[in-house]
């Protein structure tokens, strides 16, 4: 299979290329585990809870299945829903507070001026076919690495058809290409109130290309545009540094945890960014944002909004893996937030 090298990140003292990850006529894979995950919760028996993503599934072909072969969020899909339920319970309901987070807020901004829509490292992302009917007069990008968008848009048309007219698809890597440059030639008017979404993407981005997307958003669209997406915290990301160097300091009880992100390396996909624990209202400011809202994973207000069925049940527990060891153990989960462009 050839391959396209689109560069390489220094990571705990090793290069690893991110090759695999862009393999030429191959997605990403981590789009294809996030897919999975939101198709398991689209699942749900409550519809109140119930992961709105309900194209997800379709994605999921033999050979998508093919790529990941043997990734546990593939394998719930094939197990009774209550048993699949249990198996990457934190991670499933991280992806469904995200999407239905992220929904919503799209909803709301869709139900005032807003008139594009950006999605950055589109992956899987469904909304620009799912909600079809709300986006009819709205231009959606999807950015994303050439090869995985490539990949996508074959399935999109395997699946329904057809590929929608409002939807433009820009290729990008965000760590060699200005987003500037990629989005004024695939159409975008930077004087329109516009919806951003970067859900499940900044973990993978070196810190001075996450500035610069966000500092693009903050200069680039008309104020009152908003940006929403989820991230991890530096503690996390450090920690995930230190323990692949050492896993041997790591104890029992996070080895899954650094196994996980172990798989993320041999991927070509490793996580390599969080955002300052406790600062990053700070940070957003320092790159020309202002933070809406900004909602702690595994928190009483994400598992109120997002897991709880009518019945009072949470559909998917979301707990820090360490959380016997105590609060000061970095935690794999993080949060979701909306930011606001200000006036100028
Ligand atoms: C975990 S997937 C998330 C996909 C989708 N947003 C979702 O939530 O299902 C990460 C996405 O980020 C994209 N990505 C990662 N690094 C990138 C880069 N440097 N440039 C462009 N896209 C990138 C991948 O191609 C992939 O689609």
């Amino acid at each position: 299979m050839r391959k396209l090298h689109i560069g390489a990140v220094s990571f705990a003292g090793l290069l690893i290329s991110q090759a695999e990850a862009v393999e030429v006529g191959k997605p990403s894979r981590t789009s294809i585990t996030s897919a999975a995950m939101r198709a398991l919760a689209a699942r749900d028996y409550d519809p109140s809870v119930r992961d709105p993503d309900w194209l997800a599934e379709q994605f999921l072909g033999p050979a998508e299945r093919e790529i990941v072969a043997g990734d546990p969020a593939l394998q719930a899909l094939d197990m009774d829903y209550r048993e699949g339920q249990k198996v990457q319970s934190a991670a499933v309901g991280q992806h469904l507070i995200r999407t239905r987070y992220i929904d919503e807020r799209l909803q709301h901004a869709l139900r005032g001026v807003t008139t594009q829509v950006v999605i950055l490292g589109a992956g899987f992302d469904s909304r620009a076919y799912r909600l079809r009917k709300l986006l009819k007069t709205v231009k959606v990008f999807e950015v994303d690495f050439g090869p995985t968008q490539e990949y996508k848009k074959m399935r999109v048309q395997e699946i329904l058809g057809g590929l929608p007219p409002n939807v433009v698809y820009a290729p990008i890597d965000f760590t060699r290409q200005k987003l500037s440059a990629v989005l004024r030639k695939a159409g975008y008017r930077p004087d329109r109130v516009t919806f951003f979404i970067w859900e499940g993407v900044t973990m993978y981005i070196p810190e001075e290309a996450v500035r610069g997307t966000l500092n693009f958003v903050a200069t680039e669209s008309a104020p009152g545009s908003a940006l929403v997406l989820d991230a991890k915290q530096e503690s996390f990301i450090e920690w995930v540094k230190a323990s692949l160097a050492s896993p041997e300091k790591v104890p029992e009880v996070l080895r899954p945890t650094l196994a996980a992100q172990r798989k993320y390396v041999d991927w070509g996909e490793p996580w390599i960014f969080g955002f300052p624990d406790g600062r990053e209202r700070e940070f957003f400011k320092s790159v020309g944002l202002d933070l809406g809202e900004l909602i702690p994973m595994d928190g009483p207000e994400a598992r109120r909004r997002y897991l709880t069925r009518r019945d009072g049940s949470v559909a998917f527990a979301v707990t820090p893996p360490a959380a016997s060891l105590g609060a000061s153990t970095p935690s794999p989960i993080g949060w979701v937030a909306e930011l606001v462009v200000p006036k100028r």
